[in-house]
């Protein structure tokens, strides 16, 4: 049987990314005890309240087909809080629920990417763009970031990676994997370049809550000149701990939305009236759980970057926001992929090869923030072991 040319163009952009992490799984259910440091999913638990509410809208019949565009209350929810975010009035036709920011972003590049259109972005990159922007017949073009500059992307750089079919520049802010998180003149300075070249900004968000230390989160979505080219796709995954409840939504202009329901309703036809309940409910309540896991994450953050300090051929630098942080193992002569197998096999820490995101992690390892500060400490002792030794 013939299979569709979708399929091909997405075989092979999956699972090798994740082989370290796979093998891991493998030994520790073999019962070895492995430190795992490779995945982003939250630790701590959601705010009980908000299960509450989903359990008892639930029970209340929120049961039924759900609006298109998403149930009146959950986009309401969504204009305030980016009314609140911009300063500027933003109406609740300017979003669609969705079931998480990975079919935000889906359905973002299938309404905005033809055939053989260009998507810019910064590598390191998170690792499904590629598959996204492949699934929609687009062609990635990673522009390299400088590590020794915090991974940012320059608006010089985008200017000069530009071509008659580029199209959308995907940012993502704060960034998976690199901790970094536009300031507000470098989005501006990346918006002019943008409307110069008349590019659609695809603005992944997901992280957009958990920043550290004095830094500030902006958005081009913020900016009054780019919001009708901006489009930004995120969730309460990491925000609220909840990436199984699929809570997303993309927030653009209203003509954006417009066009982009044909292509979600033909996905969806909408998605469960009473987990938008408990998204605007999270949206427009504030908890001190949250506050809690936002800290830890810093701290954990701060353990690891202290404990390498002073080691020999590897260091770390404080992410800006996210829930990672990249450690550099260039010194060590071996690149991230060489180094992450061998911190497998001899001291059973597990985390990502920097080149899993692109060729711009090259000689770098993503760790994960999702464990106790414990277990990043005695996981940095055995990386700064390993990396005296090679
Ligand atoms: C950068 C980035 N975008 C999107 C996603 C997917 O988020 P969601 O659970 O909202 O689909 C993730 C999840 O790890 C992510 O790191």
């Amino acid at each position: 049987m013939k299979f569709a040319k979708v399929t091909a163009r997405l075989d092979g952009l999956g699972s090798e990314k994740w082989a370290v992490h796979i093998e891991g799984k493998r030994r520790a259910a073999l019962g070895e005890a492995m430190i795992f440091l490779s995945i982003g999913e939250p630790d701590a638990p959601p705010p009980e309240a908000i299960l509450d509410v989903a359990n008892a809208q639930m029970r209340a019949g929120r049961i039924r087909y759900a609006e298109g565009r998403g149930e009146a209350n959950a986009r309401r929810a969504l204009a305030r809080m980016y009314t609140a975010q911009t300063g500027r009035t933003i109406g609740d036709n300017q979003f669609i629920y969705l079931p998480g920011t990975q079919t935000a972003l889906y359905a973002a590049m299938m309404t905005v990417v033809d055939e053989g259109d260009e998507v810019l972005m910064a590598d390191p990159y998170y690792a499904t763009y590629e598959g996204v922007i492949a699934a929609a017949g687009g062609i990635p073009r990673p522009i390299q970031v400088d590590p020794d500059h915090g991974f940012h992307l320059k608006a010089a750089d985008l200017e000069k990676a530009i071509t008659p079919k580029s199209r959308v520049l995907l940012m993502n802010t704060p960034s998976n994997p690199t901790g970094a998180v536009f300031t507000r003149s470098e989005i501006e300075k990346i918006g002019k370049v943008c409307e110069k070249h008349d590019l659609w900004i695809i603005s992944d968000e997901v992280y957009a809550t958990l920043t550290y230390g004095n830094t500030v989160f902006s958005s081009p979505f913020d900016v009054p000149e780019l919001e009708k080219r901006t489009i930004v796709v995120s969730s309460i995954s990491k925000s609220h701990a909840m990436p199984g409840f699929r809570c997303g939504w993309i927030a653009a202009s209203p003509e954006f939305c417009d066009r982009c329901i044909p292509v979600t309703e033909t996905m969806l036809f909408g998605s469960q009236p009473f987990l938008e309940d408990a998204m605007a409910f999270a949206l427009d309540n504030h908890f001190p759980e949250i506050d809690a896991m936002k800290k830890n994450y810093e701290s954990r953050a701060r353990a690891l970057v202290k404990e390498l300090e002073g080691a020999k051929n590897v260091s770390a630098r404080m992410p800006e926001g996210g829930m990672f942080v990249m450690v550099d193992v260039r010194k060590t002569g071996l690149t991230g992929e060489a180094f992450a197998w061998k911190l497998l096999e001899e001291e059973n820490v597990v985390t990502m090869p920097g080149e899993s995101f692109g060729q711009g992690g090259t000689g770098h390892l993503r760790v994960a923030l999702t464990v106790d500060a414990a277990q990043i400490t005695e996981a940095c002792k055995r990386i700064a072991r390993l990396a005296e030794r090679v």
